[in-house]
């Protein structure tokens, strides 16, 4: 079987399970190059990596480069992507820097896999909210049309990235041991017996960006702008796995019954929804999982064809690491 050289970039709470995945997935890897902004080591699962300051020619000879850095201005995908391409790897990017390019394909496997195809250099990976929706969504969508979308999200505090879980975590302890040491509040506020109806910054109309990341995503994957979706997105004191109640409408006639029998056989989607047993997913039962959590599916009591389901998602698997590394095991299929 042939081998790839894969870069993971950014060593933070997605690229190390970056690492995991590939992995655990057995991805054909012949040489790993890790880089983040300083040399050292980490260990994962009990296996040491070197990790490298990322520079020039650090992408010679890789075929995937795996981003996994900080988005934005001096982020590894703005600072770095277009040299991994000019050295000859294919890049897989997980922050929004490049979501929305036209040129740019912006990929949840289980739904458009095809899109991969129309890449130049650069694949992107959705926001992780928008990836376990679309997981559930998809096969409603192909089989049914979706005319309107209300989702709210519960976001844990991973999906903030390794300072938030941090945070939480110090918040606890200092509670729970009752101690007055001081806690670093990189999300700004506590979390802990909090949340925050607010992620990412405020647009103009009062969204936030993470809101509209939900809206556009949703359009570029579906090829369909005419959907109506709108979002409102929390920040809650969980520590890893994202839930999400979302509302849609369907363009034709549909049943609980026929959501229910779809998503049973859905490509990545794991149906817990017994809800007279207590049994509809919750984050602890999806940490660490690849699979998108669908239940509580149930019909709106007003408006035709019109329901509710209920998804969680593990943010740094399927809504990071997974996705990423299951575009790249479709890029070596192709
Ligand atoms: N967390 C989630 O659930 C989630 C889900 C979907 C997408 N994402 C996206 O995935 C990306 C990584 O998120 P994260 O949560 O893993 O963040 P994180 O925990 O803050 O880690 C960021 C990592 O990026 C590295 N980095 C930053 N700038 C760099 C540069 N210029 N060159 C090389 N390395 C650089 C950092 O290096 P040092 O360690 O040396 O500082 C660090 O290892 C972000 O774009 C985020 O938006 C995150």
């Amino acid at each position: 079987m042939k081998k790839y050289t894969v870069a993971v970039v950014g060593v933070g709470a997605v690229g190390q399970e970056m690492i995991r995945v590939l992995k655990q997935r057995a991805f054909p890897v012949g040489d790993l190059r890790v880089f983040a902004r300083s040399d050292r080591t980490i260990t994962i699962d009990g296996i040491e990596y070197a990790v490298k300051e990322l520079k020039d020619g650090a992408f010679k000879g890789v075929n995937i480069a795996l981003f996994a850095g900080t988005e934005g201005e001096k982020g590894a995908a703005n600072a770095f992507a277009a040299q991994a391409i000019k050295e000859g790897a294919v890049v897989i990017d997980n922050g929004a820097d490049f979501r929305m390019k036209k040129d740019v394909p912006l990929v949840v496997p289980e739904a458009n896999a095809k899109d991969i195809k129309t890449h130049k250099g650069i694949i992107a990976n959705p926001n992780c909210s928008t990836i376990q929706m679309i997981v559930a969504l998809a096969p409603i969508y192909k089989r049914f049309g979706l005319k309107r979308i209300i989702a709210s999200t519960y976001q844990a505090v991973s999906g903030s990235g390794r300072s938030g879980i941090v945070q939480i975590e110090n918040e606890y302890r200092q509670w729970a041991t009752n101690t007055p040491e001081s806690v670093e509040r990189p999300m700004g506020d506590p979390i802990s017996f909090n949340l925050f109806p607010h992620i990412g910054g405020f647009s103009d109309d009062d969204y936030t960006t993470e809101e509209w990341k939900v809206v556009h995503e949703t359009h570029k994957i579906f090829h369909d702008k005419k959907i109506k979706i709108s979002c409102t997105a929390v920040r809650v004191s969980v520590r890893n796995g994202h839930s999400e109640a979302v509302y849609f409408e369907t363009s034709k006639p549909c049943t609980v019954q026929k959501i229910r029998a779809l998503l049973s056989k859905a490509q990545g989607v794991i149906l817990m929804d017994d809800p007279k047993n207590n049994k509809y997913p919750m984050p602890i039962h999806c940490d660490g999982k690849d699979e998108t959590f669908v239940g509580r599916i149930r019909r709106d009591p007003f408006v035709k064809n019109a329901f509710w389901v209920w998804i969680v998602a593990d943010n740094l698997r399927k809504g990071a690491a997974t996705n990423a590394v299951q575009i790249a095991e479709e890029l070596i299929k192709k």
